[in-house]
């Protein structure tokens, strides 16, 4: 199918705040930067995009883009330097940004919590301490107190399964810890923080839509038919996101979560927001890419129907509306980024499942987790030396999708038809998110 027209889900673009802002903000991720060899290229979130001092700037990009939503995140570090004091100056700056997208009729999503965490609060444990669950609830009732008359939709917290394994069992997030035990505490109490918030902010906020943005993958068995690779498949698929996601959505925690106290069952979303990539081909409870499937930048298989098999797969769980809160690639020289976007929007068109959004991932090129600022997932290039942002072809296709609601043939013969995607090559298996090695 070329052409498509989405008829429910409207567009958006996304971002998170370590990852573009710039600047010297006290985060987990400045000071994990500054370690020699934690990095690939080396560089650190202080550079970033500088979008902290250009926002008039990227608020006319948004315009350019034609977006009606976007997803944008919060510097904690920023608004709460140090325990318990809030900066005003920081939250004023959040309310000009946030009026300024209102202004040009865009709908702001505000994530509270994407893996950035103030030193302090890194220091005393963070989410591992049962205590930091209270911590982030004063945090986000200051936040909503401040900004509620302009912001209606929050996302609680950004991806807990790939926070919390990788920052507590692959060590390779800060704070570099390895332990299963320490894995399953901070993902009951990242649950526990979520459904606090839930409730809180419905309180402060009673027209308020929350959810939480949950990284969701497909996970095949290498092997169709070896019991092994199919119980390490059905297995990673649990403890990757059935138990967290349970544990969210109705605050039911199965093994080997335990229900904390205090934690009734419930429902505690009004929308799910899903970050979607790729698909995971396992042998043992590990990740891996199949022989001879497309790939990205990084190596990370490229499955477009992956994207509807997770959204059905968590809409029959726990029904409800749906915003793809991320989705994208790294692809540094835009070769098959249009191609990308048309199949995975063409997949939203042809689904019956409530998806009402898609954000795509990523507005403008951003420092990356690990991978610094080699890889590239912007609909706009940008060049960190000069910090001047350039328009690719995918985000003029973006564009012009945005602005009528899909896809012409003529279109797709412009932006699609000629990209073809590289592939992975066996017999190696190639690195993927889960398991992104230090
Ligand atoms: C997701 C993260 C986002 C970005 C993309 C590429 O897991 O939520 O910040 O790093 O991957």
């Amino acid at each position: 199918m070329h052409a498509f027209t989405l008829k429910n889900c409207e567009l958006g673009v996304a971002t998170a705040a370590t990852q573009i802002e710039g600047g010297h903000a006290r985060t987990n991720w400045h000071r994990w930067a500054e370690e020699p060899g934690r990095i690939k290229d080396g560089s650190s979130p202080a550079r970033a995009c500088d979008h902290w001092n250009r926002v008039p700037e990227d608020v006319a990009l948004l315009t350019d883009l034609n977006v009606q939503h976007y997803r944008m995140g919060l510097e904690w570090a920023r608004v709460e330097p140090s325990p318990g004091e809030f900066d005003s100056a920081a939250i004023d700056h959040y309310r000009d940004e946030l009026g300024r997208l209102i202004d040009a009729g865009i709908k702001p999503l505000v994530t509270l919590h994407h893996f950035n965490n103030p030193t302090w609060f890194e220091d005393a444990a963070g989410f591992l301490n049962p205590d930091g669950t209270k911590v982030f609830q004063q945090y986000t009732q200051r936040m909503v107190s401040a900004l509620g008359d302009l912001v209606n939709e929050w996302i609680t917290i950004n991806e807990p399964n790939i926070y919390a394994t990788h920052a507590y069992y692959f060590g390779v997030w800060p704070p570099g810890i390895r332990s299963l035990k320490t894995l399953t505490h901070v993902y009951t109490n990242l649950a526990a923080a979520h459904i606090d918030a839930y409730r809180l902010i419905h309180e402060l906020q009673p027209d308020a839509r929350v959810g939480v943005a949950q990284h969701l993958r497909v996970f095949r068995p290498r092997i169709a038919w070896h019991p092994g690779h199919w119980a390490s498949a059905q297995t990673m698929e649990w403890l990757f996101q059935r138990v967290i996601t349970k544990a969210m959505c109705k605050g039911r925690f199965l093994a080997p979560l335990s229900q904390p106290a205090g934690i009734r069952p419930g429902i505690y979303y009004d929308f799910h927001g899903i970050n979607y990539y790729s698909r995971s081909t396992v042998s043992r409870l590990d990740d891996g890419v199949g022989a001879d499937v497309p790939i990205n930048d990084l190596g990370w298989e490229i499955y477009p129907q992956g994207l509807i098999e997770v959204a059905n797969w968590l809409h029959e769980a726990h029904p409800g509306p749906l915003y793809v809160t991320e989705n994208g690639t790294a692809n540094s020289d835009d070769g098959f980024r249009s191609r990308f976007i048309h199949e995975h929007l063409a997949e939203i068109a042809a689904s019956d499942l409530p998806i009402e959004r898609y954000y795509h991932w990523s507005f403008m090129d951003n420092w990356e987790w690990l991978e610094g600022e080699s890889a590239r997932f912007g609909l706009i290039r940008v060049n960190y030396e000069t910090q001047e942002r350039t328009m690719r072809d995918s985000g003029r296709f973006f564009s012009e999708i945005a602005a009528q609601r899909g896809v012409t043939e003529e279109m797709y013969q412009r932006y699609v038809a000629h990209q073809i995607y590289s592939r992975n090559t066996p017999p190696n298996p190639g690195p993927s998110r889960i398991t992104t090695p230090g």
